[in-house]
């Protein structure tokens, strides 16, 4: 896979992503913003793991941000099943030494809009912890609206959050 977006591109993500990767990950304030399921500290091991598992999804399902030819940041997807199966979950991260530059934005647009034709999907949404202002204001840019909120949905390391919910539909 690739979408090129100038001096951006997400692409498949490669064995020798190893190290960029487990460089731009390997911070709290990412983990602290994700799934327990991305780890902190983010070691090499958590690194491999994670190519061996990307690499064997059919279809692919994670793509790597990348930039000056080096991986620096995640998007990717889960596609509900049964009735769900027109639905997928939209996920991403970017480095901090990238942050602010409009990467995650653009990113997740154009991610989210390939995603529709790539997988039959009728519906792209994101979840988002409400105090994660930041990605909040990357989904009303990338053309997500607000639906709702989740009260006290999540629970991260300890505390109980609530969650909103964005989407684009088609
Ligand atoms: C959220 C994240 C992906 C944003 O990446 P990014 O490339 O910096 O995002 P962009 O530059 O495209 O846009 C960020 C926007 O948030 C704004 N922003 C950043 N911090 C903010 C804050 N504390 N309060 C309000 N707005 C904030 C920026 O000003 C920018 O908006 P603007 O263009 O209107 O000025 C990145 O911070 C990250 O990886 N965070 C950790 C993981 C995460 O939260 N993933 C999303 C889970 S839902």
């Amino acid at each position: 896979m690739l979408l090129d977006l100038g001096d951006l591109s997400v692409r498949s993500w490669r064995k020798s992503d190893l190290d960029a990767l487990v460089r731009h990950a390997n911070n709290p304030k990412i983990a602290a913003n994700l799934r327990d399921q991305f780890p902190h500290p983010y070691r090499r091991r958590d690194g491999i793991d994670y190519l061996e598992f990307v690499r064997e999804q059919v279809p692919e399902r994670n793509f790597a941000l990348q930039y000056a030819g080096e991986a620096i940041g995640g998007i990717g997807f889960q596609i509900g099943v049964d009735i769900s199966r027109v639905s997928a979950e939209m996920g991403y991260w970017v480095s901090e030494s990238y942050w602010g530059r409009g990467f995650a934005t653009r990113a997740a647009q154009a991610t989210s809009d390939w995603a529709f034709e790539k997988y039959k999907l009728t519906r792209v949404f994101a979840l988002v912890f409400s105090g994660n202002l930041a990605s909040i204001r990357v989904l009303e840019k990338a053309g997500f609206q607000r639906e709702g909120i989740l009260r006290r949905s999540a629970i991260k390391y300890g505390v109980v959050l609530d969650q909103l919910i964005f989407a684009k539909v088609r």
